[in-house]
């Protein structure tokens, strides 16, 4: 069942989904070479508490930590470790998901680390060129389906791949709600888009195959090859015209 929201909740929504944002720009500005997923992953812990808001990616489903932080191959779900170290040259996607007042926020970004190969930068600047692609479908009257067209299309149109098995999702005072937004799929098809629906476009994307595998730690999802994967994600509102995106920080 889709959940309609009010205008009322939608400024409850765009609170909890501004500290998720500023908590990925904190992740961003903090991240370098040597430090631990943990302390990074702690971080971002600190600043979301400290807005009053829950991590609510901690326990959720049992996962460990507040955060996914989720190193090149990596695509999602990577656990933070006082063990793995970030290198010069990596990419490192961060996945902050926040409770407050209620509502949930949820944004994600693959980040570079100094200076890294020139095939990393394009994976990520054609990932994050699929998430506006998605974000432009994401009018009244449209479908689901024309959201993961757009993003589909741009995404092996730069010569990659997009995982089928994790999809963008609808969110509300549930972090994971309907409608699935996928990755994939046909124009035309799928739930009509109407004003009040919230979602999580989120594209995720392989270098070199749709294939993921999930390590034994249960969590972390690869890159099927052990290449290059990225992953951004925006949660947004369907509005009367253009969508607001709600995981922009404002201050
Ligand atoms: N933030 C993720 C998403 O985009 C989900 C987090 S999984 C968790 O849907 F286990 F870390 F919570
Ligand atoms: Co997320
Ligand atoms: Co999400």
């Amino acid at each position: 069942m889709i959940k309609i929201k009010s205008s009322a909740e939608l400024r409850l929504m765009m609170e909890s989904n501004e500290i998720a944002a500023q908590a990925l720009a904190l992740a961003g500005r903090t991240i370098r070479p040597g430090m631990s997923t943990w302390e990074l992953d702690k971080t971002v812990h600190d600043f979301i508490v400290r807005k009053g808001a829950i991590p609510s990616s901690l326990g959720y489903a049992g996962f460990p930590n507040s955060c996914c932080i989720s190193v090149n191959e990596e695509l999602i779900h990577g656990i933070p470790s006082k063990k793995k170290i970030i290198r010069e040259g990596d990419i490192v996607t961060v996945d902050v998901t926040t409770l407050y007042k209620g509502w949930q926020g949820d944004n994600a970004r693959t980040f570079t680390v100094g200076k890294v190969s020139p095939e990393a930068e394009r994976l990520l600047k054609v990932t994050e060129e699929a998430l506006w692609k998605g974000i432009e479908q994401a009018v009244p009257g449209n479908r689901v389906g024309d959201i993961s067209a757009a993003v589909q299309a741009h995404v092996e149109a730069g010569g990659y791949h997009v995982v089928r098995q994790y999809v963008g999702h609808g969110i509300g005072t549930e972090m994971h709600e309907d409608p699935e937004v996928p990755n994939f799929g046909r124009a035309g098809r799928g739930p009509r888009l109407v004003p009040g629906m919230t979602i999580c476009i989120e594209p995720m994307v392989n270098e070199s195959t749709p294939e993921v595998k999930v390590l034994s730690d249960k969590w972390t999802v690869v890159e099927a090859n052990g290449k290059l994967s990225a992953h951004f994600e925006h949660c947004i509102a369907i509005t009367n015209d253009k969508p607001l995106i709600m995981t922009l920080e404002s201050h």
